[in-house]
């Protein structure tokens, strides 16, 4: 931990832990990442969102040494994980593929990257952590398990060695909602041990759910790298409802409210219209319904969602 410490930079308080500058990906003349810049601190659960296709996985590869960038570089802890063995022991990964052998047992799996890890009291620490993947006891071969319990697994094997950087590409990807469940409270407590999360995803509830700070990729470019709450806080005010009393009424509330400039977003869903409204707006808008004659049955704030940010970011890039 002192080595770490001294090899880190300090950023204020925390530590960088991941450091990606000006990465440029081509894939046969075709670019694929243009200009990545992101910094991940000590502790962080960092998500890295982007529709299909939109580079995570490339970014994460190009982090994790297995995949050399165009140009740009990427270090983990201070270091090119493609160059240094020792910065590699310290990393846990879960990638797309789970890598694990299904002849083997769960225990074998784990015993078998243990060895690799040199991990010392393995079968005391092997069953500590089939336990906090609820996979103690377990015993039949791999092959005959579930997504869910392989993917339970696959976290498993990547803490093994007790990194302090772990990276995980759509964890949840594929699971049910019980599973999901269950990787996203796994993600949380290792969090709170202290550990710092990259988590590659596209699901939106997911990682507002979980992450400290996301990076929107989008054509190979960040759009955005904030915090989730400053992000809901700067990206708008908060959503409103607004339900009417029949569908020609919201219709008529949807060509009032729409052009007007502290409005964006509105949409029209029978009898209700959801909008965006900017901060301290909220009378201004009901001076207008009631100004033209709109009668309105109820009208609630939701708070904003990542998605409304995600899609919000999307029309004004199509602009
Ligand atoms: N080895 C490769 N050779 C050629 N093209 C590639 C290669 N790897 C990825 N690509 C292309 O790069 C683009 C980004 O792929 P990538 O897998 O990084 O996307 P992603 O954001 O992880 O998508 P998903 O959400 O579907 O996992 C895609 O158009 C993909 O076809
Ligand atoms: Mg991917």
């Amino acid at each position: 931990m002192i080595l770490s410490s001294i090899i880190l930079q300090a950023c204020g308080d925390k530590m960088k832990v991941i450091e990606v500058k000006n990465l440029v990906k081509d894939f046969g003349g075709r670019r694929v990442l243009d200009g990545i810049s992101f910094e991940v601190e000590e502790g962080e659960v960092f998500g890295y969102l982007g529709p299909n296709g939109a580079g995570k996985t490339t970014t994460l590869r190009i982090i994790l040494g297995l995949l050399n960038p165009t140009s740009g570089e990427a270090m983990v802890m201070g270091k090119n994980l493609a160059e240094d063995d020792e910065a590699r022991k310290k990393i846990g990964v879960v990638l797309e593929n789970d890598g694990l052998y299904e002849g083997l047992s769960a225990f074998d799996n784990l015993e078998y990257y243990a060895q690799l890890y040199d991990v010392s009291n393995r079968k005391e620490k092997i069953e500590d952590l089939l336990r906090f993947v609820g996979l103690y006891g377990r015993n039949e071969k791999v092959g005959f398990f579930s997504k869910g319990m392989i993917r339970k697994l696959a976290i498993a094997r990547a803490i093994i060695n007790d990194p302090e950087v772990l990276f995980l590409d759509e964890p949840s990807a594929g699971l049910d909602p019980e599973a999901q469940r269950m990787v996203r409270n796994l993600i949380l407590e290792l969090s709170k041990e202290g550990k710092t999360v990259f988590l590659n995803s596209h699901d939106l509830d997911e990682v507002q759910r979980i992450c400290d700070r996301i990076a929107i990729l989008q054509r190979g470019k960040i759009m955005v790298c904030d915090a989730v709450k400053s992000l809901r806080r700067k990206f708008s005010g908060p959503r409103v409802i607004i339900s009417t009393s029949d569908n020609k009424s919201a219709g008529r509330a949807f060509e009032i409210l729409n052009p007007l400039d502290f409005v964006s977003n509105c949409e029209i869903d029978g009898k209700k219209i959801s909008l965006m409204l900017k901060e301290n707006k909220q009378s201004s808008l009901l001076r207008k319904l009631s100004e033209n004659g709109v009668e309105i049955e109820e009208i609630r704030k939701v708070e904003v969602t990542l998605e409304d940010i995600y899609f919000k970011m999307q029309k004004e890039e199509e602009k």
